[in-house]
């Protein structure tokens, strides 16, 4: 059967510099099946050469472009005007039944417009496995927005037709996760507040908001990140064991640990990196926060006082997204070794760059002293794998191509996880205008107590 991946949106950023790309790598490897075709969809009358040619200057990635052009078909249709879903329809029959898969790659006000044309030209009927819709995030902008879409897209759709990306949970370590904890027994048993004294998710960068002012004045990082990817890594950290590691399986008990997330008053921090106010496109006086640190609270048994730190933010030090668990000293430990500085156990779960694992132990320096040094066992999963490594993206639409949605996002995780973001809303504080990391660390450590190294 022939396999169409239609694209909406494929004149924007995303289409540019993530799907085209993860497309032309899945097609490099063979992966793709045999008869696909990307209808690239635009508002915009180019011509696929006209099309090409702008794609080839946004693209930076390598592409072997004579081998990849023959895949792409450029088809121009008004979203508003039903008669160009006819004409896809048209199209994606015209060799009889087909795969049909549908990315929209566009802002989320535009999803119900959309989906109805969809729907009312037939192109994906309930119940019809041949036929898939991918939603971008932000998943809408509060919990009712995100639930204004959802009902509007069950009328239309089967959940097993809906794939919500959130595109951290494509990425190698993220899935890693759940294999570093289950697969090694060490781990497992001291993966509980008696021997977790503070979990810190982060994920930092150093640029700022780009051209992107239009989108980001009215969500910040609260919604873009902490809402999606920050909510989902804690939960693959601090969930249960699923009864099965099938798609259902993992996401009920992820869902079970976001329903019991709990974020205090005082326990938010935001801030907004000095220049912000100038940027194309922000309104003059806006308080949306660039940074965020919160703590949360997680009222399980497993997790009984156990604080789990989210950090994100925008024109930061660095670049890096990682999880870190600190481990409790254990109280024998000054007893056995009084006046040596013992360092804490640490287990780093980096997702990117440099994907990996480090675990930080203590051992005796070497030599006749009986000083103890901590040491650090890391293991560099990007080095072992010869080759490009896959981009997220290229997981998640294979998963797509394939009908796996186990990196997608069910209903109900996107829902609680709005529920908590709505909550936040209720108190957030304004935010502390910084100039560096250094500056918020140092009102992390007023407000929390914390030193984060
Ligand atoms: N860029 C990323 O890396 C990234 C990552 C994760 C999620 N996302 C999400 O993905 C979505 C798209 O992001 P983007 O960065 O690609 O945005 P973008 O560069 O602004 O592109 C938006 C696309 O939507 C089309 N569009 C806008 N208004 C339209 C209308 N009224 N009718 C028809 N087409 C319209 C644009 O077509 P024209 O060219 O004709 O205007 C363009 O193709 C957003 O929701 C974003 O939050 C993006």
């Amino acid at each position: 059967m022939k396999t169409y991946l239609a694209v909406f949106g494929a004149t924007g950023n995303l289409m540019y510099k993530k799907l085209l790309p993860a497309i032309a790598a899945l097609q490099a490897k063979n992966l793709l099946p045999k008869d696909t075709t990307v209808l690239c969809i635009g508002r915009a009358n180019h011509s696929i050469d006209s099309y090409l040619s702008v794609a080839k200057e946004q693209i930076k990635e390598k592409i072997n472009w004579e081998l990849f052009t023959p895949l792409l078909e450029y088809f121009q249709m008004e979203l508003q005007d039903i008669q160009g879903y006819q004409r896809l329809f048209q199209k994606m029959y015209q060799e009889g039944p087909s795969i049909r898969l549908f990315y929209l790659a566009v802002a989320p006000d535009l999803f119900p417009m959309i989906a109805k044309g969809i729907n009312e030209a037939n192109l994906i009927a309930k119940n019809d496995p041949t036929g898939r819709i991918v939603f971008e995030k932000p998943f809408g902008e509060d919990l009712k927005s995100a639930q204004a879409i959802n009902s509007m897209l069950w009328n239309y759709f089967d959940e097993s037709q809906i794939y919500r990306v959130d595109h951290y949970l494509g990425k190698e370590m993220i899935q890693n996760i759940l294999v570093v904890r289950f697969a090694n027994q060490l781990f497992e048993n001291s993966w509980n507040h008696h021997s977790i004294e503070r979990v810190i998710i982060i994920a930092k960068e150093t640029e700022g908001i780009m051209n992107r002012g239009n989108y980001y004045d009215h969500v910040g990082a609260l919604k873009d990140m902490v809402q999606s990817h920050l909510m989902q890594m804690a939960a693959l950290i601090a969930m249960e064991i699923p009864e099965s590691f099938d798609v259902d399986g993992i996401r009920a008990e992820k869902v079970k640990v976001l329903k019991k997330i709990n974020i205090a008053k005082d326990d938010v921090l935001t801030g907004q990196y000095l220049g912000y106010l100038n940027e194309n496109n922000i309104l003059k006086d806006s308080q949306t926060e660039t940074f965020v640190f919160l703590k949360a609270m997680i009222d399980t048994p497993r997790w009984k006082d156990v604080p789990f730190y989210f950090i994100t933010g925008k024109k930061l030090d660095e670049k890096r997204s990682e999880i870190i668990l600190d481990f409790k000293q254990n109280s024998q430990q000054n007893n056995l070794w009084p006046n040596r500085k013992i360092e804490k156990n640490r287990l780093v779960i980096r997702v990117a760059p440099g994907e990996g694992v480090t675990f930080r132990l203590n051992t005796k320096e070497h030599g006749l002293s009986t000083n103890i040094r901590p040491m650090e066992m890391d293991y560099c999963h990007d080095c072992e794998f010869v080759g490009n490594k896959p981009e997220a993206y290229e997981r998640l639409l294979l998963d797509l191509i394939s009908g796996n949605s186990t990196l997608f996002t069910r209903w109900d995780e996107i829902e609680t996880s709005w529920k908590n973001i709505d909550n936040i809303y209720q108190f957030i504080p304004k935010p502390i205008v910084y100039t560096n990391f250094k500056d918020l660390k140092q009102a992390i450590k007023s407000q929390f107590g914390e030193v984060l190294e």
